[in-house]
Parts: structure tokens; C-alpha cells; sequence
């Protein structure tokens, strides 16, 4: 190789592990994006320790590389000429033999050491104790159960600086997702009949964006996740008076519902490219029939409602007929 593609490869290389450094800092670019829980941060640990160790490898194996490669270059010399031989050289051999053994014990200690706060956090990181929030991934939204039985379809809301423990699952019709909210933390499956648990404590307020992480089908990318974290006592109101609201009929479960799981396939006008448009269909004004076709599927429709207690059924009944039937004409376009 050319000394001067050979500078450009390793330069390049150098820049791409500046790239993965800086990143690390700012929690950006090529490098993990979790900092905002205890157990997403023991990873970015550990990545920045795996970064720092090849960084050093590749310096060490390309600088002398390059070095060599200009100081022992052929200047003109006779191919034929034979270079001196050499045989053996035990302490060199003995360094890479010892150096490559003790950098790996150091990086698998490190890991196990935290490994066990990143699969599970210990309650006692927050404060209140744990809250317990079931998770189903489904084709293709998300369900949140609260220990109060609250319903929440996608977007999952928490309180900030308790630690969230999340039991994660799918229904045994249903096919395996990945439930994953990278600045919490890694990605936890959603296999149908098992149980898959992680948790995270988030101490900023805000909405952390995630994504299904598992192809699970046609809509697998219309399956994104949200976790709005909010503070202490408004979680603590809003989840009070949101348990009300269900069992009253009267909360936003039902759009939650229409939006997460038929109208990213169907849409009203259609809008959905999947399944036939909604608008127009005397099903939706049939709750039985509704509730037959929802729970069981039909054709190429999975199961969505398989499992749904009767409040959320009735909640998706009452929206469609309330908000989206009565406009017909399409006021409601714009929203699925
Ligand atoms: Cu669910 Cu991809």
C-alpha cells in the first residue's frame, strides 16, 4: 500500500474514533443515546470503557504500522535482496500474549460488575418504591397496564426519580416485539406467553421517544413508543383521576385506542394503506359485531382486541361512533 492512502486510512480511522468519542460525551452521533436512567447510563459505562480500550488498540497496532511502512520502504532497492531473518523474541511474545488476556479479563469484570443494574434497578435508586406497569406489545401498538388498572395505548407517562419496573409481554396470538426507549435503556422483547422484565428511574421531565426494536410485521414501523415523564404529584393526580375517568367512560381511552390500534392500518379515508377505510363501515355502529371482529380478527386483521376488558371495548365503541361518525364528511381527516 501507498504510504499516502495508507496515512488517509488511518486518519480516517482516527476521525471515525473521535466521532464515537465525542459522541459518548454528548450522548450523540454513533454512540449509545441513554443517559437519563441509572441503568441506560451502566451501559454507556461500559461502552466508553470497550471504546477507550479499541481506541488504544488501534493507535497502537497503526501508528507503528505507518511508521514502519515509511522507514523500511524499498527506496529503490532490488527485490531480490533478502532482508535480515529473525527468530524469536520471547518477551515481545510474551506482551502480546499477556496484554490482549489482561485487557479482557478487565473488560469482562467490569461488565459483570454492571451487568445487574442494568437488567433490573433496585427500587431503592428512586424513592417511593417501585411502580409496576405491565407492558403487552401488540401488532401494532403498545398497551401499558397500571397497577390501578389505567389503560394507556403508546405513549406510556411515569413519574420522575421512581423507579418504573416493566413486565413485558405479547398476547400468545400474537407474534414477538421489541420494546425499547433508548435513553432508558437497551432493548427488552415482547415474546408472546413469557414475561421479559427491566425498569428505569428517568430523573429529567420530558418525553423519551422509542420504537418497537423487533420486525413484527407490516406496521412494525407505524409501532413507535413514548415515555412522558412527568412530575411526582401530577403522575400521582393524573393517574387518580384517570382511573375515574375509565371506569366513568368519559376519558381519552377510546382515541388512544382508535388511534394506536385501527387507525394506523385503516385510517377513516383510508389514509391507513392497509386495511379498507373505516368511514362508511355499518360495523362500526354494530358493538357486538365490532367486538367480534376486534377481539378474534378477520383475515388479514390481526387479533388487536384479543383480551380487551369491556371497558376499553366500550371506550373504542363510544369514540368511533361519538367523535368519528358523526363527523362524517372528513373534518376528522387529519387524525388518522
Ligand atoms: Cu412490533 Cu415491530
Amino acid at each position: 500500500m501507498r504510504p499516502k492512502l495508507l496515512a488517509a486510512a488511518v486518519s480516517l480511522a482516527l476521525a471515525a474514533a473521535a466521532l464515537f468519542g465525542a459522541g459518548a460525551r454528548a450522548g450523540t452521533g454513533l454512540s449509545p443515546a441513554g443517559q437519563d436512567s441509572p441503568n441506560a447510563e451502566r451501559a454507556s459505562d461500559i461502552y466508553e470503557l470497550i471504546l477507550a480500550v479499541s481506541a488504544g488498540i488501534l493507535l497502537l497496532v497503526t501508528v507503528p504500522l505507518v511508521l514502519f511502512i515509511l522507514r523500511y520502504r524499498n527506496r529503490g532497492r532490488s527485490r531480490a535482496i533478502e532482508g535480515p531473518q529473525i527468530r524469536g523474541n520471547t518477551r515481545l511474545e510474551l506482551a502480546w500474549t499477556a496484554l490482549p488476556v489482561v485487557l479482557l479479563a478487565v473488560i469482562v469484570t467490569f461488565v459483570f460488575y454492571k451487568l445487574p443494574g442494568i437488567n433490573d434497578l433496585d427500587p431503592a435508586e428512586g424513592s417511593g418504591g417501585a411502580l409496576e406497569v405491565q407492558v403487552e406489545g401488540r401488532q401494532f401498538y403498545w398497551q401499558y397496564t397500571y397497577p390501578n388498572g389505567v389503560i394507556a395505548i403508546d405513549t406510556l407517562r411515569a413519574p420522575r426519580g421512581r423507579v418504573v419496573e416493566v413486565e413485558i409481554t405479547a398476547p400468545a396470538s400474537d407474534v414477538n416485539h421489541s420494546f425499547w426507549i433508548p435513553r432508558l435503556g437497551g432493548k427488552f422483547d415482547a415474546i408472546p406467553g413469557q414475561v421479559t422484565r427491566t425498569s428505569f428511574e428517568a430523573d429529567k421531565l420530558g418525553t423519551y421517544k422509542g420504537a418497537c426494536a423487533e420486525f413484527c410485521g407490516i406496521q412494525h414501523a407505524a409501532m413507535l413508543a413514548a415515555v412522558e415523564v412527568m412530575p411526582r404529584d401530577e403522575f400521582d393526580r393524573w393517574l387518580a383521576a384517570e382511573a375515574r375517568a375509565q371506569q366513568a367512560g368519559n376519558s381519552a381511552l377510546g382515541e388512544q385506542t382508535y388511534l394506536g390500534a385501527c387507525a394506523k392500518c385503516h385510517g377513516w379515508q383510508g389514509q391507513g394503506l392497509i386495511g379498507p377505510p373505516l368511514r362508511g363501515n355499518g360495523l362500526l355502529r354494530d358493538r357486538e359485531g365490532l367486538a367480534t371482529i376486534v377481539r378474534n380478527g378477520q383475515g388479514a386483521m390481526p387479533a388487536i382486541g384479543e383480551g380487551w376488558r369491556d371497558l376499553q371495548m366500550d371506550a373504542l365503541f363510544r369514540y368511533v361512533n361519538r367523535n368519528l361518525a358523526n363527523a362524517e364528511g372528513g373534518a376528522d381527516g387529519g387524525q388518522g
